[in-house]
């Protein structure tokens, strides 16, 4: 039997020969962000350029840069179906040439497994270990990548993290591999202005010290976790992990010692921010990247006391359901892990769910809070589930009260210019009462 080393040699080849392997009618599949091998599409979208190959789906999570499936030029040849769309995936879908997979995040792996025929599940890894096996990074859904695909073709970067808990591909299970030390994608750092620190500051007011964390995509989220660095025996249980967490834990606010489970690790699914957040995960034993369908299951999430969920929103109605996927019909992103971690958050003892946007937008010229959501806009988190919505005029609690007190809370929370106007509104509809 060869050794690894030999097998390695006898795989590796060319991104060009992986993709001439790739034929008409296969559907490609890769997991989230780093994990997307740029390489192999790029030469995946020369072939479909000079051969006119047709005819192939790909499947793809918050895309970072610009792939073949969602590139104008190449539009009617490749379909992509995004299933948390970056901002590729958005204009091809607004665009009319991709498609959207609405989900859950924590039913991706599920969803593939019962309804995807995956041909070739095709990553970036980090370099073979001297076992013969590679670190996928991200744990999201790439165990029921792997077990669903045919084949297995992977890019081999020696900046990618390895990330000792996320899901292992031995190099007997690659059909094929290639190199590419290209730099990975990096989240520009958010700018954080007064609006967010002011809402940052009355999020961080209502966490308790030993309290556990999810901060979501966006300004918002990082101010907040920037606003907890005086916090004592703080935990992570979360989706993304981001530079905010990596500084919380630097500087001591995170220990995850008061997490029930997972004590003294900090969890999450997927990673995207900066370099110095990539070495920090690379070969770390406290941070464990575990598939989405655990990290993201409510009850799992529930489990932890005091769970805080801090999340963005584009709109709000008088009810609480929040949209933060489109502009009326105009596509922004996906479900992502919103839903999941409201109703994980408000499940557990003492634990509490953030909405947080500014309460404007475009200038100040739309009221992010509303009477109705836009017509065609998609609501994220249900009337249901919603507990707290903030603005940088404080915060709202709607769970566990009425449509009659939600929207006087919501008002309250509203831009000053838009108040009268959405009392207005609210009279006219007799919710006030
Ligand atoms: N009406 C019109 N336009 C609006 C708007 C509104 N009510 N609210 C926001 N916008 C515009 C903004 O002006 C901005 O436009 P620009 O790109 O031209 O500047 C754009 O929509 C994005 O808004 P912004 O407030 O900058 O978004 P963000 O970066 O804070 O991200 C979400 C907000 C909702 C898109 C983001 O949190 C997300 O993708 N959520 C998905 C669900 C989720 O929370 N998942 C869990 C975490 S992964």
């Amino acid at each position: 039997m060869s050794t690894n080393a030999e097998q390695y040699r006898s795989k590796l080849t060319a991104p060009e020969q992986i993709a001439a392997q790739i034929q008409p009618g296969w559907t490609c599949c890769s997991d989230i962000a780093l994990s997307i091998p740029n390489r192999i599409y790029s030469a995946l979208a020369d072939r479909v350029r000079r051969d006119g190959l047709t005819g192939v789906t790909m499947h793809t999570l918050l895309d970072t840069r610009l792939l073949p499936c969602y590139d104008e030029q190449l539009k009617g040849m490749l379909t992509g179906v995004s299933w948390f769309s970056g901002a590729g995936a958005r204009s091809a879908v607004n665009g009319g040439y991709a498609d959207v997979m609405p989900c859950y995040y924590r039913d991706i792996s599920g969803l593939l497994t019962d309804h995807v025929e995956i041909d070739a599940y095709c990553a970036v890894v980090s370099p073979m270990d001297k076992h013969g096996y590679f670190s996928t990074c991200n744990g999201s859904a790439s165990s029921a990548m792997l077990r669903k695909a045919g084949r297995i073709y992977l890019e081999v970067n020696e900046n990618m993290p390895r990330a000792l808990s996320s899901p292992m591909i031995h190099i007997s299970q690659v059909t094929a591999l290639c190199e590419n030390h290209t730099e990975l994608p990096v989240l520009p750092s958010p700018k954080l202005d007064e609006i967010s620190t002011t809402i940052g500051n009355l999020i961080a007011a209502e966490i308790p010290d030993g309290a556990t964390l999810q901060l979501g995509i966006g300004a918002i989220p990082d101010a907040v976790g920037m606003a907890l660095k005086s916090k004592r025996n703080l935990g992570i249980h979360t989706e993304m992990l981001t530079d905010s967490m990596v500084e919380l834990l630097e500087c001591g606010a995170v220990n995850n010692s008061r997490k029930p489970i997972h004590t003294g690790r900090t969890v999450a699914t997927f990673a995207l921010g900066s370099r110095r957040m990539y070495d920090y995960i690379d070969d770390n034993p406290s941070i464990e990247m575990l598939p989405v369908e655990y990290v993201n299951n409510p009850e799992i999430i529930a489990q932890h006391p005091c769970m805080m969920s801090i999340n963005a929103a584009l709109e709000v109605d008088f009810f609480g359901q929040v949209c933060a996927e489109s502009v009326g019909t105009r596509h922004v992103s996906g479900t992502g892990g919103q839903a999941d971690y409201v109703r994980g958050a408000i499940q557990s003892k003492g634990g509490k769910s953030f909405i947080a946007f500014p309460s404007t937008a475009k200038n100040d010229t739309i009221s992010k809070i509303r009477p109705f959501l836009t017509p065609g806009a998609i609501v994220t988190t249900s009337k249901n589930d919603v507990d707290h919505i903030v603005t940088e005029y404080g915060i709202a609690k709607l769970r566990g009260r009425t449509l009659s007190q939600r929207t006087r809370a919501l008002i309250a929370v509203a831009h000053p210019k838009f108040r009268e106007e959405l009392t207005f509104a609210a009279k006219k509809q007799n919710i006030i009462i």
